[in-house]
């Protein structure tokens, strides 16, 4: 039997992903039309043996569980939310929930950060760590020299294991990095529990003398247990060259949704719109929601995801974007490399329009750059046309390389500006 654990961070991560973070939690933004770490557990159903999903995470309940119940009947496997009291860190949350995720015996389960995507190889992972006897198995992949620094990097050995291991180190390592997807047989809580022991009494001595404000029971995978058994032998890493790539900004959901789009052509293309189907004219890969209302004159695509009870009128033309549920989209406006908040309206004529922010297609290994919001002139980097939930954007106007929290009326055009 195998299991999988989702590690969804809580409200205070993600702060890379507002506005749209604000209203859904990140590990529920829809990506090709389903909940971001649906991919993960629909990757999860495909593993012979593998009927238990555990999602860990510091959200409130309630924000999963309507999620959760959704996943247990469409899968028919076990899926549960397991809430941290506070964030434990990577590996924190596990230990503090290692009876559940022992109960039953699993003979090796799955750890799946959710912020990343990706054309899982979990199969190929199993029959790997089980050759290798290993007590953990890392997917790695490469990235660029400089790329490398913002991600766990490895040095293998001749037979796969890793030997050194730094986390996002100061200095170039390597170029074979963490891709956040493991494979742990149940002694690595023995490690864990090394670990937390440790960190009791060093807690201990610390809050005696000043309190360093961090709970005693935090473990980060990464530095306290990978780190740790780099070296030993029985931490080995799987590079594949597939896709994968992390989601940290808004931009990474418009690339992650143009390959999972491209992996449902080739693995599910009855999820996919088409003209014939949708009475409307596609181009490329688009999902749209059953829901959805799409006029005939309208044309989508490539690379755009439609959500539920979304309206789009003559005339549209909505290329790499993605619009989510309850928009509404009027007559011959233009929306190009952009994401339309939930209950949005955008006027006739209008022309929503972002920059594309996808990897150097140049270098090879290259990932996408997670810019931040602002460059070091104080002005705001090109990136991704964003609406938040509920802006009304009045016709006509222009809209370019903006982010437009909820509930705005725009009634002017605006061009690089963040609209608070
Ligand atoms: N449950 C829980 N509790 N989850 C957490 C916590 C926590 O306290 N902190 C982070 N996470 C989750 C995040 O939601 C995310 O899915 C994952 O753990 C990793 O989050 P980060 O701490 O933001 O790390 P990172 O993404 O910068 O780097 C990690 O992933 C890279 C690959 O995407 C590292 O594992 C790197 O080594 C790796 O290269
Ligand atoms: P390429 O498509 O890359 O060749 O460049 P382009 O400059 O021809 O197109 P652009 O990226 O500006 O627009 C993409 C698509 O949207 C094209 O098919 C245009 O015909 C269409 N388009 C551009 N502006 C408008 C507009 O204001 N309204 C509508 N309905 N469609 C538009």
């Amino acid at each position: 039997m195998l299991k999988a654990v989702i590690l969804i961070g809580g409200p205070l991560k993600g702060t890379r992903f507002r506005p749209l973070s604000l209203d859904i939690p990140k590990p529920l933004f829809p990506v090709a039309g389903l909940p971001m770490i649906q991919h993960h557990i629909e990757a999860c159903t495909k593993v012979p043996g593998l009927n238990e999903v555990l999602i860990i995470g510091a959200y409130p309940k309630n924000d999963l569980a309507q999620f959760v119940q959704e996943m247990s009947s469409t899968y028919g496997i076990i899926i549960r939310y397991l809430q941290e009291f506070t964030p434990l860190g990577t590996a924190g949350g596990m230990y503090h929930f290692r009876d559940q995720i022992r109960s039953g015996s699993p003979t090796c389960f799955f750890v799946m950060n959710g912020d990343v995507c990706a054309d899982f190889p979990l199969q190929e992972m199993v029959e790997f760590h089980s050759n290798k006897r290993a007590l953990l198995t890392i997917m790695a992949t490469e990235a660029t020299r400089q790329q490398s620094l913002n991600y766990g990097c490895m040095v293998l050995g001749k037979e796969g294991e890793v030997a050194h291991y730094v986390e996002k180190p100061s200095t170039f390592v390597s170029t074979l990095i963490n891709c956040g997807i493991y494979l742990a047989s149940l002694e690595i809580f023995q490690t864990m529990g090394d670990v937390f022991h440790a960190n009791q009494q060093q807690d201990h001595i610390m809050q005696l003398c000043v309190g360093n404000g961090r709970d005693p029971a935090h473990i980060a995978f990464e530095q306290d247990i990978l780190t740790r058994l780099a070296g030993s032998g029985r931490l080995f890493a799987l590079p594949v060259f597939r896709w994968w790539s992390q989601v940290k900004t808004a931009g990474s959901a418009i690339y992650a949704n143009r390959h999972y789009l491209a992996l449902y052509k080739q693995k599910q293309p009855s999820r996919l719109a088409s003209t014939s189907k949708n009475h409307c004219h596609i181009i490329g890969d688009v999902y749209i929601h059953p829901s959805a209302s799409v006029h005939p004159t309208s044309v989508l695509g490539p690379n755009v995801s439609i959500g539920p009870y979304t309206m789009i009128e003559p005339g549209v033309r909505i290329r790499e974007s993605i619009v989510l549920a309850n928009a509404h989209i009027q007559a011959h406006s233009l929306i190009l490399h952009s994401i339309i908040g939930t209950g949005t309206n955008v006027g006739e004529w209008a022309r929503v329009e972002g920059t594309p922010c996808d990897p150097n297609p140049n270098k090879p290994f290259a990932k996408m750059d997670n810019l931040p919001l602002f460059h070091a002139n104080g002005k705001l980097n090109p990136s991704i046309t964003i609406l938040g939930t509920s802006v009304s954007l009045a016709a006509e106007k222009i809209l370019l390389n903006s982010i437009v929290l909820p509930h705005k009326e725009l009634t002017r055009n605006y061009k690089n500006e963040i609209i608070l």
